[in-house]
């Protein structure tokens, strides 16, 4: 996997900062890791990466997702930097829950979700496209890869109807509007991967596992390091067959 560029949301912690880490120290590091983050107070850790980072540069990039002019301000910052080769890789990692259930749950809890994990990503991709464009014409790669041009939605398995059964534990039920904005950006990249099918963008949706972050808590099942390593094995792996599908984080196929 040579990934020239890549663009990491909510990097400052969790899931995101992980793969910051692991992208830095990869034999072929990206030459641009952009990291985004909302509270400039969060940053050290990303501040000490990107200072020991000898061989890719790291460029903090301050974004809320549900914020149209961040999203644009992150937009010349990226193109400022990658010029001509584009982006290479988007990860729509940045995302939010807040427990409710039914039927306490708030039109505002809803509408919270909604905008932060499903149009987030959305307005994310859509800002970013050109320069996801410019890297899938301009690398001689064939085929779809995360070398070429590639968006990774960090998904969950909360989101998959499939897996929502009778046998499910009862606590799956306490977030209905989280697992409704990730079934809905599924379905969101989905279309936007048939949509735009002969760019050359390759497009996956990924369930991370249940990993110990400020999200997962530390009851979860796997350390951050070993679900963000077991992800870039996939991601290294990915080509058009994977187009549009949701994965889980060794690569099988999770039911939408
Ligand atoms: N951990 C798990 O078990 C698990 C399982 C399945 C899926 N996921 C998904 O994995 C992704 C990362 O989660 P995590 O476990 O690493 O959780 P986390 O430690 O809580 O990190 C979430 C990240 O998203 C950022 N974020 C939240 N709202 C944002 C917004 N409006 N704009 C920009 N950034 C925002 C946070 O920034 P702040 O620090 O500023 O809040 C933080 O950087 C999420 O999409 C989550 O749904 C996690």
């Amino acid at each position: 996997m040579e990934v020239n560029s890549v663009l990491v949301t909510g990097a400052n912690q969790g899931i995101g900062l992980e793969f910051v880490k692991q992208f830095v120290n990869l034999q072929y590091p990206p030459r641009h890791v952009f990291a985004t983050y909302r509270n400039i107070n969060t940053v050290q850790t990303l501040e000490n990466i990107k200072n020991l980072s000898s061989n890719s540069e790291v460029i903090l990039i301050k974004m809320d997702v549900r914020e149209a002019s961040d999203i644009k301000s992150a937009f010349e910052v990226v193109k400022g930097k990658v010029g001509d080769q584009g982006l290479n890789l988007l990860i729509n990692n940045a995302g939010a829950v807040e427990y409710q259930s039914f039927p306490e749950v708030t039109e505002e809890n809803l509408l919270f979700h909604f905008a932060t994990n499903t149009i987030g990503p959305i307005a994310v991709l859509k800002a970013m496209l050109p320069l996801l464009q410019k890297s899938a014409s301009k690398n001689r790669v064939t085929g779809m890869s995360v070398s070429k041009s590639a968006v990774v939605n960090i998904s969950s398995i909360g989101a998959s109807n499939t897996k929502l059964t009778e046998e499910s534990p009862r606590e799956w039920l306490a977030a209905i509007g989280y697992r409704i904005s990730k079934a809905a950006l599924n379905m969101a990249m989905r279309v936007a991967a048939m949509t735009i099918q002969d760019q050359g963008i390759l497009i996956v949706n990924i369930c991370p596992g249940w990993v110990k972050t400020d999200m997962g808590s530390n009851k979860a099942d796997l350390e951050v390091e070993e679900s963000i390593s077991s992800m870039l094995g996939v991601l290294s792996q990915l080509n058009e067959s994977h187009h549009g599908a949701f994965l889980d984080r060794d690569g099988t196929p999770m039911p939408f």
